[in-house]
């Protein structure tokens, strides 16, 4: 099973990014995960979105097409998600309702320096994720709060309990993942 990884944060030792490089590690045997960045990814522009996109986006759909799942890693920005991420899935959601969104399972984890942990942005992604048909896996969010004590100086996520956490939550995305791909076959 392949899966990617999508931060919506462009920070160098950005929290949300060390979550994704830690999930890397902690994946269920036969599970692996590229990650992708949103920061070369232009505006969204609909003149710009014809059958010759920007080299950027063009790998970032294919990325998307060829995952068979996906983990959003997403900054809490003034109580929703960072405007990076909403470009990204702005691309990534045409055409509508037939885009490489659609029906591609999605798990969502957050880490914010505030005491919620991200949970209105983590909210907020799964409403705007409603609107591109990406089913969110069915388990209580991964949520990190309070980041600045759980991550070392250069964006390694050190939480020894919250590894373990993390690590049951992608095992429960996979158990999920696959259960639609029987579910879709059969
Ligand atoms: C523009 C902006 C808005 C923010 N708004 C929130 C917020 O609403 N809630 C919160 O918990 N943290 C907020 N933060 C703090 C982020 O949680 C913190 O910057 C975090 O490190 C971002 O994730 P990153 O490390 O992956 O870049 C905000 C930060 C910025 C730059």
């Amino acid at each position: 099973m392949k899966l990617l990884g999508i931060s919506g944060s462009l920070r160098k030792n950005s929290f949300n990014t060390g979550l994704l490089e830690a999930a890397c590690t902690l994946l269920p045997e036969g599970v692996e995960m590229t990650l992708v960045g949103c920061g070369d990814i232009p505006l969204y522009n609909k003149d710009l979105d014809t059958d010759t996109k920007p080299e950027s986006v063009r790998l970032l759909l294919q990325a998307i097409r060829y995952a068979d799942g996906v983990v959003f890693a997403c900054p809490e920005y003034n109580y929703s998600i960072s405007g990076v991420l909403k470009n990204a899935i702005d691309w990534a959601s045409r055409p509508a309702y037939a885009s490489v969104l659609a029906h591609k399972p999605a798990a969502v984890v957050c880490a914010s320096q505030g005491p919620v942990g991200g949970a209105r942005g983590h909210a907020h992604l799964c409403q705007v994720l409603g609107a591109t048909l990406t089913p969110v896996v069915p388990a209580p969010p991964f949520l990190v709060p309070a980041a600045g004590d759980k991550f070392s100086s250069d964006g390694r996520y050190v939480d020894e309990e919250g590894r373990r956490r993390l690590a049951r939550y992608l095992g429960d995305f996979v158990v999920w993942v696959k259960r639609l791909a029987r579910e879709a076959g059969a």
